[in-house]
């Protein structure tokens, strides 16, 4: 704390030690040499000033003792500029062709989310980088991307929450890139038409449905997709092996089938479906999609797990059977569903291109890494806890 200048001085209040530590020195000097603050007080008081002013003034000369010249440094210093923190942006750039990270180098601003420092690329040194988003709210679950290596809404990402001062954008490894951090999700598109669509029963008498409040309870969670499809990306069996695209539907639409198949209204059986066509079996419960929703829905634990032991019933339970050849079935399967609507027919190599990527003469799909397109051994595992997360 500075001290309070003498009445007389006529310097500002600010600066008095460090203006001259001098004097300071020598009155901090009397204290020590046997005066008391109260004697000092009085002295002080004698020469005209108020009580406060003089205990304010002593109390300061001792403090300029006990800060002596580190009081004074600390004062010059608050007087320099501060340093703008940098951060440097490592983001993939590139189309179909091939690609490779470019590094920016930017200032951090306070309060910024990952899309927002995009979108000071855009409008500062990176005019053409492509980058898709719509609400910024993390609702709409266009701006999907792997940062510092974790499948992440660029929106809902905070700069001050990513470790250390580089920070890599990659664009969604699972499926084919349009340009930079734009990938083509027509995968997803294919899968959903798999899907037979809700299908109510009659009414009641009464003209109303009714359901019970834990059926509606079961399912609420599934509805908050916002089908961002980070857990699609996620998802090691597409992931990893490209092939797979054309036999696996993917967590999302494991969801989408849970929301039908636990309906009480609804009238389709999708158990076949799930268990022939959608892959259900190929998923083997490592969670890593459920980490990466960012609606935090329980894809394993309430949508997967139950699915498998509907479709283990369904395929190998003898009571099941029994009771179905006793009472009938009473929902029609997915599988007759889907052939009378042909538009539902199962996905072709042809209708998931562009979503597959190049395949080798033997049928085996070339990963994109391969296929000269993102490359980011480099700096898709940059990130401390935010590191290597991907694949299931
Ligand atoms: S639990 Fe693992 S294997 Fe199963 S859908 Fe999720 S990410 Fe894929
Ligand atoms: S289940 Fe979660 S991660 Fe998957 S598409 Fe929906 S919101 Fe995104
Ligand atoms: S911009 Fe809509 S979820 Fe990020």
């Amino acid at each position: 704390m500075a001290g309070v200048p003498p009445k007389d001085s006529g310097k500002p209040e600010t600066g008095n030690v460090t203006d001259d530590p001098a004097a300071g020195d020598e009155e901090g000097m009397a204290l020590s040499e046997g005066v008391t603050e109260k004697e000092a007080v009085g002295e002080a008081e004698g020469e005209g000033m108020t009580e406060k002013e003089a205990t304010a003034q002593v109390k300061g000369v001792a403090g300029a003792e006990v800060g002596g010249v580190g009081s004074s440094e600390d004062a010059g210093a608050s007087e320099e500029p501060p340093e703008t923190e940098q951060v440097t942006m490592k983001v993939w750039r590139g189309d179909p062709s091939g690609g490779a990270f470019v590094d920016y180098v930017l200032p951090r601003v306070e309060g910024e989310v990952v899309l927002d420092v995009v979108h000071r690329l855009q409008a500062t040194q990176a005019h053409d980088l492509a980058a898709r988003w719509n609400c910024k709210a993390g609702k709409c679950g266009s701006c999907s991307a792997e940062i510092n290596g974790k499948p992440c809404l660029m929106c809902m990402t905070r700069m001050e929450e990513l470790p250390g001062d580089t920070v890599t954008v990659a664009p969604m490894k699972t499926f084919p890139i349009i340009r930079d951090l734009v990938t083509d999700v027509t995968f997803n598109f294919v899968m959903a038409r798999q899907i037979p669509a809700f299908r109510p029963k009659e009414p009641e008498p009464d003209g109303t449905y009714r359901m019970q409040q834990i059926d509606v309870n079961r399912i609420q969670e599934f509805h908050k997709c916002i089908e961002c499809f980070l857990c699609q990306d996620v998802c090691h069996v597409i992931r990893d092996h490209e092939v797979n695209k054309l036999y696996y539907a993917g967590p999302r639409f494991f969801v989408r089938a849970a929301v039908l198949e636990m309906h009480p209204l609804d009238t389709i059986d999708r158990r076949d479906l799930l268990k022939e066509h959608l892959g259900l079996g190929f998923c083997n419960i490592t969670k890593c999609c459920t980490e990466v929703c960012p609606e935090h829905i329980h894809i394993t634990d309430n949508a997967i797990i139950p699915l498998k032991e509907r479709v283990a019933d369904s395929a190998y339970d003898p009571v099941a059977w029994l009771g179905r050849k006793i009472r009938g079935r009473r929902k029609a399967r997915a599988l007759e569903v889907l052939e009378l609507a042909p538009a539902h027919a199962a996905p072709t190599s042809d209708d998931l291109r562009p979503a597959m990527a190049t395949q080798d003469e033997s049928g085996e799909s070339a990963s994109r890494d391969s296929a000269g397109a993102p490359d980011r051994s480099d700096g898709g595992n940059a990130g401390g806890e935010h590191g290597n997360n991907t694949g299931g």
